[in-house]
Parts: C-alpha cells; structure tokens; sequence
C-alpha cells in the first residue's frame, strides 16, 4: 500500500501531469484538498472509489483515513492544488506517515503562477529587468511568516513577486511595496488562473485599488515586477549569433546538425 501525493494543478483538469492522472485512476481512495481541485481532476478516480474531501477533517483526522486505507492494502491518492513544494501542508504528513512507516510517493503538479504567468502572455524573468522570481505570501491566521521574510526585503531586491493568499491584503502589500518599485510598477492579479471563470487584472501599483472589482476574492495571485507586459528589454544572449556555445560553435560547424 502506497500514498500518492499528487499535485493536481492550478484548476484546468488538463493541466495535470501523466503521472497523476494515472495514477489518480489506479488508487481506490481519494484525498482531495478542498475546492480547489477541480471535479475534471476527481473524474479521473475508479468507479466505486471512496473520495474524501480533507478540508473540513484536522490532520489527525486525515492521517486515520489513510491507516484505515493502509489497514485494507488500499492504496492512496493525495491531491492538493498546484504543486505540492508550496503551501500544500504536505510536509506535516509525510511526518506522520514516515513515523507510521507508511510508504509515499510524490508526483509534481502545474503551480499557480506558472499558470498565471502563461494567463499574462508573460516570461517573468527577462533579460535586464529582472532575473529572479520570488514566491511567496503575508501572514495568515493559521501561518505567521518567520521574521526576515517581509515583502518589503524582497522588493528592496528588485525581483518579481508572486505573491499567494494576500487578495484580502491589498491594499497593504500595495502600501508596502511601492516606496521600492515605485508608483508606476507594473502589476497584474490573475484570479483563478486556468479555470473557465479566469480574470486578470493590469494596472500599476497606483491605479490597481481603482482596477480591482469587489469579486477577485481569494483563489487569486498578485505579482508585481517590471517584467509583467514589458517589450522593453534585451535580447537573451542564448541565441545570439555571435555567441559560442557547445552546440553551436562560433565559426564552426553545428555539432548536432539537422538531418537533411
Ligand atoms: C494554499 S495555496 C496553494 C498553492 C499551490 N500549492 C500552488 O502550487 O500554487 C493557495 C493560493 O495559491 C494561489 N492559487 C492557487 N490556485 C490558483 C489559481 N488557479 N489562480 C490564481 N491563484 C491561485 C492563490 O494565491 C491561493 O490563495
């Protein structure tokens, strides 16, 4: 008996891995995590398979439905949205299953802002502008943020921010970012990135409040940053014809040539 942990993406039933799907339709119980997995990716189940919605179940409460699981030989799989790296609380149960000695996989899922980012048309990190991408979020109720993690110490660097769980905060993530990319920095909001009902918002950090309507509330993602919508910047040097790489050496041959 194994638990599959399984990133099931950022909405669109499509946008999950092979893997998961597969392995979706070989387990006879399901774990999902609330309303953001969407039913197209609970369809991929077996026909009499014992789903189970977790949001409203304590940890503990989950962990007993899969040692009853294990307890039958059934094997397990465990759906959160997006990937299961960020924001997932997977890491407090793969604790409880290395300590029952309960084997686990992992399978990777689509995380919410790359799908936001391919709903903005937009590679976050572009030559000259910025380079790095920073994920991250404010404190919530059930999660304070360690000290040194302030948006205002990220933004001091100049990357882009994709920031989760703060479409309540607006108006103070604004507020603490705009002494550091300034009134005029690009911003987008993509609310419910890849589902039917998706919506996306641009503006600057001085005309978002005006732009943003009173129903992007909650599944939505914000990132700030100097890349998002600009045709302003280099050329990467990758393609560049003068520039020597292995597998296309200046003044040589291609290593790899195409076949005629
Ligand atoms: C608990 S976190 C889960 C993150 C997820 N593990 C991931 O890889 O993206 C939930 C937050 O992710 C963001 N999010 C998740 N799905 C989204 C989507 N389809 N569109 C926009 N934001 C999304 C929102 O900021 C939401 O508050």
């Amino acid at each position: 008996m194994t638990v599959h942990f399984i990133g099931a993406g950022p909405g669109a039933p499509d946008l999950l891995t092979l893997r998961g799907r597969d392995l979706i339709a070989a387990c006879p119980v399901c774990l999902y995590a609330g309303s953001l997995v969407p039913a197209g990716v609970l369809a991929h189940c077996p026909p009499g398979a014992r789903i189970v919605n977790t949001a409203p179940l304590s940890l503990d409460e989950i962990i007993a439905e899969i040692a009853a699981a294990h307890a039958e030989g059934k094997d397990v799989a465990r759906l959160h949205s997006g990937d299961l790296s960020i924001w997932s609380a997977m890491g407090e149960q793969l604790r409880r299953l290395r300590a029952l000695g309960i084997p686990y996989t992992i399978t990777p899922g689509v995380p919410s802002f790359s799908a936001a980012a391919a709903a903005l048309e937009t590679e976050l990190t572009l030559p000259g502008l910025a380079q790095t991408v920073v994920l991250t979020r404010t404190p919530g109720r059930a999660s304070t943020m360690p000290e040194g993690e302030k948006l205002a110490a990220f933004a001091a660097t100049g990357a882009v921010l994709a920031i989760h769980l703060s479409i309540h905060l607006l108006d103070k993530v604004v507020a603490e970012l705009t002494p550091h990319y300034g009134a005029d920095c690009p911003v987008a909001i993509v609310w419910r990135a890849s589902w039917p009902e998706q919506r996306i918002v641009r503006a600057t950090l001085a005309t978002l409040d005006a732009a943003v309507g009173a129903e992007m509330e909650r599944t939505a993602l914000i990132l700030v940053g100097r890349t998002l919508g600009s045709a302003d910047f280099d050329e990467s040097r990758l393609y560049a014809v003068d520039y020597d790489r292995r597998y296309r050496p200046v003044g040589a041959e291609p290593r790899f040539p195409e076949a005629s």
